[in-house]
C-alpha cells in the first residue's frame, strides 16, 4: 500500500468505541485531579533541544535514542515533546510563575519517542500529567499517590496494579551510592551486557534497571542505596512510609526501582499490572526537586505522575451507557423535509442527539438506523404535520407510539 493511505509505524488511529474510552479516562481524570487542585493547562508539542537534553539525562535511553529531534526552516534545533515535565519546568519559568507557587497542574496529550513499537508502546502516544511545584513535604507525595489510586479505582482498574515505591534520596546520597556501584559493577565488566558496559561509565544507576538476566543476577549483591542515604533523606523516607500508612495506602518497596529519567531525587513509584505483558507500567512518577535548577532557574521542589493514556485504554472497559440515538426519518414532500430539518435543529438545541444522513430514501434511513445502534426513529410525514403528531419507534422491540408535536422535546429528554 502507497505511504499516502498508512500509518507511520508506531502512530495509531482512534476510532468509534476506544476513542469514547479515550475521552471517559481523560474524563475522569480531570474530575479526579481538580478535586485535589489540579487544573488544565496546555503546552506546545515542540520544544527548544535544551528543554529536554541535560535534563532528562544526556545518557537516558529517552534523550539518547528516542527523540523525535529535528531542524526546523529558520534553522532552530526543536525535539518534538517525549514528556511533559522538563516543559512544564520550562513553563514555569517562561510565564514568571515562580512567583505563584505552589502551583499544581493537570494537562494531556500526545508525546513521542522513537521506540520499538509493540503492545501498550507506541511512537505517539497520550499521557495523562500532574505536577506539583513548590511543596517540600512528603505529605503532598502521599497525596499524590492517594489521587493516583482513586484515579485508578474510578476506572475500574486498581485491583489490576500494584504500587511500587523507593527512595532514591537526596543528589549527595545518590553521588555516594554511584561511586560505590561504579567500583562493584567495574569488577564485572566483562560479564555486563553491551547496554550496561555503556552505563557504566555514563550513569551506573540505570543498571540497576537492566532486563538482561546477568546483569540482574550481578546486581543481586550489588550495594545497597539505602546504606547511603543522608540523615535528611532517611528522615524524608521515613516521614513518607508514615503518611503512606495514614492515607492507608499499600504499597511494595523496589529498592532498584530508579525509573528511566535522570532527573529524580527521594520518591520514585510506579503502578504497574501484569496485564500488559512487558509494558506493564500504567503510571510512573516521582519527586524532582533538583530539575528546575538544574535548567537554570532557582531551586523549586516538585512531584508528578503521569499516566499513559494507550496503556489504560487496553484494560478499560467503557462503563457510562451513551446517549441513546434518535434518526430522524422524513416521508413525503418538500414541506415534510423542510419540517423535518427544522425540528431536527430545535431537538439538538435541548442536547438530544438526532442524526439524519440525508442521501437516502426512508427504507435505506431504517436500515442505516440499525447499523448506528439509534435506538428510535423519529417518523414524520405529510398526514403528521396536518395532525400535528409524531411518531416514535422503538427499533428494539418495533413499537410505535404517536404523540402530539408539542410533547416530543419533553419525551426524547426522558428517553435520552
Ligand atoms: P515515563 O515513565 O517515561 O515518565 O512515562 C510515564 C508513563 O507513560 C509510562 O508509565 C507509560 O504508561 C506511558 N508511556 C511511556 N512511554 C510510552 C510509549 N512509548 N507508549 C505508550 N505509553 C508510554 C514520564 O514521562 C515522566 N515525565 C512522568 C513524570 C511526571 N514524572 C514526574 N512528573
Amino acid at each position: 500500500m502507497s505511504n499516502s493511505l498508512r500509518t507511520v509505524r508506531g502512530t495509531k488511529d482512534l476510532l468509534f468505541a476506544e476513542a469514547k474510552k479515550f475521552d471517559e479516562i481523560v474524563e475522569i481524570a480531570r474530575k479526579v485531579f481538580s478535586c485535589y487542585g489540579y487544573d488544565s493547562s496546555y503546552f506546545p508539542m515542540f520544544e527548544f533541544e535544551e528543554v529536554f537534553k541535560r535534563s532528562l539525562g544526556d545518557f537516558s535511553d529517552v534523550v539518547s535514542k528516542e527523540m523525535y529531534a529535528f531542524e526546523d526552516r529558520g534553522g532552530e534545533k526543536l525535539v518534538l515533546r517525549p514528556e511533559f515535565t522538563a516543559g512544564i519546568v520550562r513553563a514555569i519559568f517562561s510565564n514568571s510563575l515562580t512567583h505563584e507557587l505552589p502551583l499544581k497542574l493537570f494537562t494531556h496529550g500526545p508525546l513521542f519517542r522513537y521506540e520499538r513499537p509493540q503492545k501498550g508502546r507506541q511512537r505517539q502516544f497520550n499521557q495523562l500529567n500532574i505536577e506539583c511545584f513548590g511543596i517540600k513535604s512528603a505529605k503532598i507525595d502521599a497525596e499524590i499517590l492517594f489521587m493516583a489510586k482513586q484515579f485508578l479505582a474510578e476506572l475500574n482498574l486498581l485491583e489490576k496494579t500494584t504500587l511500587t515505591i523507593n527512595s532514591l534520596g537526596c543528589s549527595d546520597s545518590r553521588k555516594r551510592f554511584q561511586t560505590s556501584l561504579s567500583e562493584y559493577f567495574s569488577k564485572y565488566k566483562n560479564d555486563l551486557s553491551e547496554d550496561s558496559k555503556i552505563r557504566l561509565d555514563k550513569n551506573p544507576l540505570r543498571i540497576l534497571d537492566s532486563k538482561d538476566e546477568t546483569d540482574q543476577k550481578i546486581c543481586l549483591t550489588a550495594p545497597k542505596l539505602a546504606d547511603f542515604y543522608t540523615e535528611s533523606s532517611k528522615l524524608f523516607w521515613d516521614e513518607l512510609q508514615e503518611y503512606l500508612a495514614i492515607f492507608n495506602i499499600d504499597y511494595k518497596i523496589n529498592p532498584t526501582l530508579v525509573r528511566g529519567l535522570d532527573y529524580y531525587c527521594h520518591t520514585t513509584f510506579e503502578f504497574v499490572t501484569t496485564e500488559l505483558g512487558a509494558q506493564g507500567t500504567v503510571i510512573g512518577g516521582g519527586r524532582y526537586d533538583g530539575l528546575a535548577n538544574l535548567m537554570g532557574g532557582i531551586d523549586i521542589p516538585a512531584i508528578g505522575f503521569a499516566a499513559g493514556i494507550e496503556r489504560l485504554l487496553l484494560m478499560y472497559e467503557l462503563t457510562k451507557e451513551s446517549a441513546p440515538t434518535f434518526i430522524m426519518v422524513p416521508i413525503g414532500n418538500k414541506e415534510v423535509e423542510i419540517y423535518t430539518l427544522q425540528l431536527a435543529a430545535r431537538l439538538r438545541a435541548n442536547n438530544i442527539k438526532i442524526i439524519e444522513d440525508y442521501d437516502m430514501n426512508s427504507s435505506k434511513k431504517m436500515k442505516r438506523a440499525n447499523k448506528i445502534n439509534a435506538k428510535y426513529a423519529i417518523i414524520i410525514g405529510e398526514q403528521e404535520i396536518k395532525d400535528n403528531n409524531i411518531t416514535i419507534k422503538d427499533l428494539e422491540d418495533g413499537n410505535q407510539t404517536i404523540i402530539k408535536e408539542s410533547e416530543i422535546h419533553q419525551l426524547l429528554k426522558k428517553m435520552s
